[in-house]
């Protein structure tokens, strides 16, 4: 039974009928260009193999349920104009019904499956929320674009589960494709398709999943985002988007070093999430391996948003033969990702799990994930 299938029948044991229809969104892997969405910068992602799976049936009253494979509870709510507040897993996908309560026509009953791993940085939270505004979308006749949609599911994000994050996972779930990455311009809300041409050179993305758990409604996230604003005001900007590397020795100067540290890194990544845009354009393979290093050392050193295990991930990665390795995501946990030849998987599989269990790590989890498209309609 695939993920589809598994969804109609979960919906059908916890209500007793059949649903009108299932959508899905896929998670996320971030290429390149980390913590720059909510500087106005760019970012990379793509759409990962992993996706989940909202099965929905619209009912006669205003009565919103959910129910999931992993909790047997159903909950339940009205959309009001008060935010829903404290119903755990739930609220991500009625925070996004409460966003879109303007749009109301019905009640509905829902259900979710997904495989998108919880917690590992993949954005299992944003293919949910972007599962179901694609459902409630198209069963409310909203008649919003692909692009309103991901920022409804990014104010579900904000206001009602509290997570001060940007646009980026969002909009890779939505717009997504299977033969590529897709570059956003934060700042504009362009987004330009980028081939990444990897099958070809027989080399996959592999996420190495630390699993250590992390949450971006805790301090780290925020406290990051905060000294991206008091850099940008600093230097009189009004986001980090607006400086060059050739400003840092004057931002160097006018601000604390843990302040700078946090513009360096914001900077010097969008540059690199465009260099390596150029670089796949033209299949430079070593250039490519070398920004995702930098990228990684950057949010190490200066962002520190890394953790010992993302570090050891990365570094086993490289000693396996990957081209270029970096943690992905938001950090304090979660995947990092390397570029490796398909041939040398199990063998970074193997290595990775030694290095982990000699360090007193917990048991990582290695597997290949292909670029897929964005939300959809299933059945
Ligand atoms: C999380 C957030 C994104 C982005 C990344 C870091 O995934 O949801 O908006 O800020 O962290 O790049």
């Amino acid at each position: 039974m695939n993920l589809t299938q598994q969804t109609l029948a979960g919906f059908k044991e916890a209500y007793g009928y059949e649903p009108s229809g299932v959508w899905s969104a896929p998670g996320r892997a971030n290429l390149i260009g980390e913590h720059t969405d909510y500087n106005n910068g760019f970012v990379l992602p793509f759409g990962i193999d992993r996706r989940t799976y909202v099965a929905l049936a619209t009912r006669e009253d205003k009565i919103c349920r959910v129910t999931s494979s992993f909790s047997s509870e159903v909950v339940e709510i009205e959309l009001r104009d008060d935010r829903p507040t404290g119903l755990d897993w739930a609220l991500y996908p009625l925070g996004v019904a409460w966003v879109m309560r303007e749009s109301q026509t019905t009640g509905f009953d829902v259900f979710i499956d997904s495989d998108v791993p919880i917690g590992a940085g993949l954005s299992s939270s944003a293919a949910v929320e972007c599962s179901m505004a694609l459902a409630l979308n198209d069963v409310w006749e909203a008649g919003k674009s692909p692009i309103e949609l991901a920022l409804i599911g990014q104010r579900a994000e904000n206001e009602v589960v509290g997570a001060p994050t940007g646009i980026m996972d969002q909009t890779a779930s939505m717009l997504a494709r299977s033969d590529g990455a897709v570059l956003i311009d934060c700042k504009t809300m362009e987004t330009t398709h980028i081939p990444l041409g990897l099958s070809e050179q027989d080399l996959v993305v592999a996420v190495i999943d630390t699993q250590v758990s992390h949450r971006h409604s805790d301090g780290g996230y925020r406290s990051r985002r905060e000294s991206c604003e008091k850099g940008a005001e600093i230097m009189g900007v009004e986001s980090l988007r607006e400086l060059e590397v050739a400003d840092l020795p004057r931002a160097k100067e006018a601000m604390d070093d843990v302040t700078f540290r946090r513009v360096r890194h914001i900077v010097t990544e969008n540059q690199r999430v465009l260099q390596t845009v150029s670089a796949l354009a033209d299949a430079r393979l070593d250039e490519l391996g070398e920004l995702l290093l930098a990228s990684h050392a950057s949010m190490r050193d200066d962002f520190e948003i890394s953790i010992p295990e993302l570090d050891l991930a990365v570094a086993t990665a490289m000693e396996a033969g990957a081209i270029g390795s970096r943690m992905t995501g938001g950090g304090f946990g979660g995947a990092a990702i390397a570029i490796i030849n398909s041939a040398k998987l199990s063998q970074l599989e193997t290595q990775v799990e030694a290095a982990f269990e000699e360090s007193g790590f917990g048991a990582p989890r290695v597997f290949a994930v292909i670029p897929s498209q964005g939300a959809r309609k299933e059945a």
